[in-house]
This record gives structure tokens, C-alpha cells and sequence, in this order.
């Protein structure tokens, strides 16, 4: 694992934009599953910057999505769905249809799961996992305990996780069980970016580079990842 610290928020995002679009340069059909949540946001801004300005083409991009929550339906502006769209489909003009779904508004969380995975292995793994770290270590909704090869699967949410996604919606009801992608896809991915920004991520961040490797902090799986980068602002990592 290889940490970049940067001094602020703004300059992790560029940062980011800047190794994912690399990515992407190299090889323009990566399969990138991408994390919705705050923190990524300004850099999906920063690389939609960059396609505007001709600087780099994703028309061959294959984007997957991370997370769901269930029995949401895909127009509530809380799936998300929408939120992937809103923060990165669009801004990236990427057609809706070339996301890879993780469809929580089915009868069958299992199929939905199966078909995801059926459509990962496809690609032949992800080439790129663009991820933010959760108040307890999750990546996606991998929530602790988390295995390293844990599945594609229906998750019941955490009261942590439960009181940190309640900011994200205000009056409106936070879903109590999600999907997610598996540990076992995200800790095989090629290229691996974390995300994390702000001082409430500090102990959390301390405890993925520098704790056990525990299904206690699914994050701490990424210290065992050589090439898995880290970029966290000063706020999260004021240590060096
Ligand atoms: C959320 C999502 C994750 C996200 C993480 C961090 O609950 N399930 O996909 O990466 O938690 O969110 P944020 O970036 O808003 O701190």
C-alpha cells in the first residue's frame, strides 16, 4: 500500500483525477467500479474536466456500480443509482445503459448478486476500484466483520454506517440493507484507490495502514495490496 498525502481536499482531488485518468489513458476499456459517497465527488468533477476540455476520452469506459441499497427504487434520488448518474455518468456523458448495475429493486437479491458477478468475471476482473472508506472501515457496504473473499451479497447496515449515511438524506428514511460488491472483487482489483478526506476519518485511516489485518476493519485487507494507493488529505493524515 503506497499513501499519498495531500493538503487539502481540493488537491486530493486532482490527484485522484490525475492517477485515474492515467488508468484510463492506458487502457481505454477499464473496468472501474466506482464508489458513490462525499469524498470522491470533486474528483469525478476534476476528470469530467478533463474529458471536456479533450484532454481524455472515456467513451470505452466500462463503470460499475459499488453499492446499493435495497428495495430502493432506481428514481429515489437515494439510490444509488441516481447518485452515480448524477456524480459521475453525466458529468463523465456516459450513457445510463453502460453502467454495470447492482440492481437492489428486484424480487431476488441473489440473482442480483449472481448477475453482478456473472458480469465482473466477464470483464475479467476490475482493472480499477475507485473507493471511499467507511466510519468503520467498510469498502462498498462490506461491512465488519468483513472476509477478505467475501461475496457479492445482501448486507444489513451497521448503526454506524446507518448514522453516517442519515447526513446524506436529511428527513428522508436511510435503508436499513444494502448490496454490495464483494471484498473478494475489490481486493483483486488491479489498481485500487482510496479515497479519504476530513478529520473524522483520522482514526479510521490510522487503523487501515497501521492496525491489524482484520475482518474487524475490512479496509486493512488493502495493507496487504503493494500497489493499492491511498490519498488522503492533511486533515485525515496530519502525521507526516
Ligand atoms: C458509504 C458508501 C461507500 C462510501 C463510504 C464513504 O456508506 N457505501 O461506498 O465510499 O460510505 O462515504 P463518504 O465518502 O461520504 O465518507
Amino acid at each position: 500500500m503506497r499513501l499519498i498525502v495531500t493538503d487539502d481536499h481540493a488537491e486530493m482531488s486532482r490527484t485522484a483525477a490525475q492517477l485515474m485518468a492515467a488508468q484510463i489513458q492506458a487502457n481505454p476499456t477499464t473496468a472501474a467500479v466506482v464508489a458513490t459517497g462525499n469524498t470522491p465527488q470533486q474528483a469525478y468533477q476534476e476528470l469530467a474536466r478533463l474529458v471536456r476540455q479533450g484532454q481524455l476520452d472515456v467513451s470505452r469506459l466500462r463503470p460499475f456500480q459499488l453499492d446499493e441499497y435495497l428495495h430502493v427504487p432506481e428514481s429515489d434520488p437515494r439510490s444509488l443509482f441516481s447518485w452515480s448518474k448524477r456524480a459521475f455518468l453525466d458529468p463523465l456523458q456516459l450513457p445510463l445503459e453502460r453502467l454495470v448495475r447492482l440492481r437492489g429493486d428486484g424480487a431476488d437479491s441473489a440473482d442480483a448478486c449472481a448477475s453482478y458477478d456473472r458480469e465482473v468475471e466477464a470483464a475479467g476482473g476490475f482493472d480499477l476500484a475507485i473507493l471511499g472508506l467507511g466510519p468503520n472501515g467498510h469498502l462498498g457496504f462490506n461491512e465488519p466483520p468483513s472476509e477478505p473473499d467475501a461475496p457479492t451479497r445482501q448486507v444489513a447496515l451497521t448503526p454506524t454506517s446507518l448514522a453516517s449515511n442519515a447526513s446524506y438524506w436529511g428527513e428522508l428514511e436511510v435503508p436499513t440493507q444494502a448490496l454490495t460488491c464483494g471484498m473478494r472483487h475489490l481486493l483483486a482489483a488491479r489498481h485500487v484507490l482510496l479515497l479519504v478526506s476530513g478529520a473524522h476519518k483520522r482514526d479510521i485511516l490510522w487503523q487501515t495502514i497501521n492496525g491489524p489485518v482484520t475482518p474487524a476493519v475490512p479496509s486493512s485487507y488493502l495493507q496487504q495490496l503493494p500497489d493499492a494507493v491511498v490519498i488522503a488529505d492533511r486533515a485525515a493524515w496530519p502525521y507526516l
